[in-house]
């Protein structure tokens, strides 16, 4: 079968290539991928810059936001042939450590965890792939190709359950969000906090295209330049850019008490003059709580499945705005100014 291959850590070297069916070992369910997202992780991966090989193995399969229709399915278990379907991004470590033990793979403490599509697991970006069902997440079939945004908005549903958390310690009653950024992650954080009630604000440099649109059509508001004039203290700001002086603005300027929930990977290399001094006093004397917050597991899939069945198919089609087939692979990776979330069909849906 074809799939999109790559030698982790060496740029240049991501291909079509023809791979073996997917190993039984993988799992007793087979699948169909439909499509597949491509999101920044898998950019850093095909640069060179990020991802591991399975082991003895040269070559990934890429992909990790997957949406497939099961071929074939054991009987009695979650899902049955036809059922939509999207793949869990992580494997507990297999020690495992405490976490991992109570399926809260996302806070592996050892980081001996494997990844489809990014650590030592082949991804879903292949004709088919197979998969345990304890890792499979059924989703509702009216939502066809757009149940492809489920993995990025198990991202955000585990970022807001963290600041629920963690706002938590304390009388908790938050009005005012801040998202910076609105690319996928961005905008799939505004939804839900438009879900939930909250006055949102979205800040990114886009002036112009369907980003701005799109936060409109939310009923959230658009804001480009400072981050101080779009939003004065907000109660939550959600960092979806990991731009090193958006983090840092963030920081200082959530209002008392507030939550900065940090979900963007800065490269590094990007040193910034900081009073820390001053940033320091803020944050102690205003207790202002920062936490990052990386991948999702079952619960926050669940939390993301019920979040996009409640939104308008039309706007999440909109957020699915370029469609390239599995030959074209490459296009997808190439980025357009308008471009927000661009997937690879793989098989028609
Ligand atoms: C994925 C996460 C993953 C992270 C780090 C993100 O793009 O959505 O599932 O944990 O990359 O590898």
């Amino acid at each position: 079968m074809k799939a999109v291959t790559v030698i982790p850590l060496k740029a240049g070297s991501t291909e079509l290539s023809e791979v073996d069916e997917p190993p039984e070992s993988d799992g007793p369910i087979l699948v169909e991928t439909l499509a597949v997202g491509i999101c920044g992780t898998d950019a850093e991966i095909v640069s060179g810059a990020y991802g591991w090989p399975p082991p003895d193995r040269e070559r990934l399969v890429l992909g990790h936001e997957s949406l497939g229709r099961v071929l074939e399915a054991p009987a009695g278990g979650p899902v049955s042939k036809g059922d939509l379907v999207v793949g869990i991004v992580r494997r507990p470590d297999p020690v495992p450590c405490a976490n991992c033990a109570v399926l809260e793979w996302d806070f592996c403490r050892n980081g001996l965890y494997t990844e489809r599509g990014i650590k030592q697991h082949d991804g879903y970006l292949s004709e088919r792939y197979r998969i345990t069902p304890d890792f499979v997440v059924k989703i509702d079939g009216a939502l066809g190709v757009l149940g492809v945004l489920l993995e990025p908005t198990s991202v955000v549903a585990k970022a807001w359950e963290e600041v629920d958390r963690v706002g938590g310690r304390a009388h908790w009653d938050p009005q005012r969000v801040l998202i910076t950024g609105a690319g996928p992650i961005g905008l799939l954080a505004a939804l839900i906090g438009v879900q939930r009630g909250l006055e949102v604000h979205v800040i990114d440099q886009m002036t112009s295209g369907v980003k701005p649109d799109l936060v409109r059509d939310l009923g959230a508001t658009y804001h480009t330049g400072a981050v101080a004039d779009a939003c004065p203290s907000p109660d939550v700001i959600i960092e979806c850019t990991g731009v090193a002086s958006l983090v840092l603005d963030a920081m200082s300027h959530v209002g008392i008490g507030g939550v900065v929930c940090l979900t963007g990977v800065s490269s590094g290399g990007h040193v910034l003059e900081v009073d820390e001094g001053a940033l320091n006093r803020t944050m102690v004397l205003e207790n202002v709580a920062v936490v990052g917050s990386v991948n999702a597991n079952r619960r926050h899939y669940e939390a993301a499945a019920a979040a996009l069945a409640k939104a308008d198919p039309a706007w999440l089609g909109r957020v699915v705005s370029r469609r390239v087939p599995l030959e074209r692979w490459a296009d997808a990776l190439d980025r357009n100014p308008d471009d927000v979330k661009v997937i690879v069909e793989v098989n028609p849906a």
